[in-house]
């Protein structure tokens, strides 16, 4: 059943500003809100506050406003001020939402107070019938991820709680599933009989700047790798869902996480860029990570023997994230005049920025008789159309009941399980310039490739890449 009203827990804040006001825009366009919208917070805000904040986010966003679509929206919203320890806060809601049968909690708010606030919920009688989402993180590492679980348990069903990771929602994410169990071409060489190995990357060009208070405590690891990228492994490594609905598809996905052994720190690399500690927020002589790999392996009949690598870092020379698949080398071309070894195949799936997909194959060159390396790529935007935003995507989906796109509670704690080893033994970082591709000296367990930039001026190589 589609949600009666929307309540947003930390409308005040930093990412309803980014996010949240334009999905909600972009939703009430689209014709697809369809409930009151209730923000939640310790501010003194009145409504005509909320309704300019609600312009500035969308101007600021650089986002084409329609009059009649941004009134209807404005008509929508209504502010309840409250501080979220106070149970008057809860009553005064439930004032709100008498006549509601199935209101969604959208909690983004610092992750501390999740389990407070679900249990001050259910406290006030407003949980019965409700869907509560969840910002990210999500725990801490293993043991804080249970003890969430746990506590919002005692007030929630599984199926009431919906965990944010905003990666499932983006589109060529979404797509690994149909490339890969939609194309016959693809399915029967991915497994360890084709495949030598898959590199993951998430490289940002920009550090840290003004989150230095969020970030330091948390860092590249559980910032972007237990979350985003695992779950992006997940969709290349699983296998097909044997039906329609959330529950087929998380199965699938629980099951790789199950096949990883925990991850070995001595096989991980953790980096710090050059002037991460002078940025506001930042603990005086911090030792997080704004640049870590790790190689992970899948230990099961599709995969044993493939390794797995992740990078993410930050402060590095593009933005680019990606997933490479590399095939296994040919073997020599025994017909040339002079017989020589080519290239492997690759396949990469660029995420951001400008999605897309490359297939590089080997054909001969126009003159001579050597094989060189050439690309077939698609842009999912030129080809398919502007997709919905993630957050627009996972808001709709939560308004209208489908958890396909939300992590369910195993695959939460086995993301955690196969990380904790680096959570509690991480190596010590090793500097990197800002504008490179992490620490440059330190031995690799890969050889990284460039990742395929969208603006190949942002081209620069040095270490490992070729
Ligand atoms: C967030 C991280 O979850 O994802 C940020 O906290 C990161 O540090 C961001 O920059 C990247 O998301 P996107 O969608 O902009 O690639």
């Amino acid at each position: 059943m589609t949600a009666d009203v929307l309540v947003i827990f930390g409308i005040t804040g930093d990412l309803a500003r980014k996010m949240t006001f334009r999905s909600l825009y972009r939703l009430e366009a689209a014709g697809l809100l369809d409930c009151p919208v209730i923000g939640v917070a310790r501010e003194d805000w009145s409504h005509d506050h909320l309704v300019s904040s609600l312009r500035e986010a969308l101007q600021s966003a650089g986002e084409t406003v329609e009059p009649k679509s941004f009134d209807r929206l404005a008509r929508r919203l209504s502010y309840l001020r409250g501080d979220f320890a106070d149970p008057a806060t809860y009553q005064a809601l439930a004032d709100r939402l008498k006549d509601a049968e199935k209101p969604l909690f959208y909690l983004e708010i610092p992750p501390s107070l999740f389990a407070p606030v679900v249990e001050a919920l259910g406290a006030a009688n407003l949980t019965t019938h409700a869907t509560v989402m969840l910002e990210k993180p999500f725990g801490h590492d293993l043991a804080s991820a249970r003890t969430l679980n746990a506590r919002l348990h005692r007030v929630l069903t599984e199926d009431q709680i919906l965990r944010i990771d905003h990666f499932l929602g983006k589109q060529p994410v979404l797509d690994i599933q149909f490339l890969r169990f939609a194309n016959t071409l693809l399915e029967p060489v991915w497994n360890r009989d084709h495949v030598a190995a898959v590199q993951i990357t998430m490289a940002e060009d920009f550090g840290v700047e003004d989150r230095g208070a969020f970030y330091d405590p948390v860092g590249a690891l559980r910032d972007v790798v237990q979350n985003h990228l695992l779950q992006v492994l997940a969709l290349v490594a699983m296998e097909a869902p044997v039906g329609p609905g959330s529950d087929a598809l998380w199965d699938r996905r629980v099951d790789v996480f199950r096949a990883m052994a925990d991850v070995d720190p001595a096989h991980c690399l953790r980096g710090q860029y050059q002037g991460y500690l002078e940025v506001p927020g930042v603990k005086a002589g911090s030792v997080t990570e704004t640049y870590v790999e790790l190689g992970l392996e899948v230990d099961n009949w599709r995969w044993s023997g493939v390794p797995f690598f992740i990078r993410a870092g930050k402060a590095l020379a593009a933005r680019a994230t990606e997933v490479r698949v590399l095939f296994k080398r040919p073997p020599r071309l025994a017909f040339l005049d002079e017989p020589e070894h080519p290239d492997p195949n690759e396949l990469v799936l660029r995420i951001d920025p400008d999605p897309g997909l490359r297939l590089g194959m080997l054909s001969k060159k126009a003159s001579g008789h050597s094989a060189g390396t050439v690309h077939l790529d698609l842009s999912f935007a030129a080809e398919l159309g502007k997709p919905p935003e993630p957050y627009e995507r996972l808001l709709n989906d939560a308004l209208t009941g489908d958890r396909s796109l939300f992590t369910r509670e195993d695959v939460v704690e086995e993301t955690w399980r196969v990380i904790q080893p680096l959570v509690d033994h991480p190596p010590v970082p090793v500097p990197y310039e800002r504008g490179s591709w992490g620490p440059a000296q330190a031995p690799r367990r890969t050889s990284w490739q460039l990742p395929w930039l969208s603006n190949p001026d942002h081209r620069r190589t040095d270490h490992a890449d070729k």
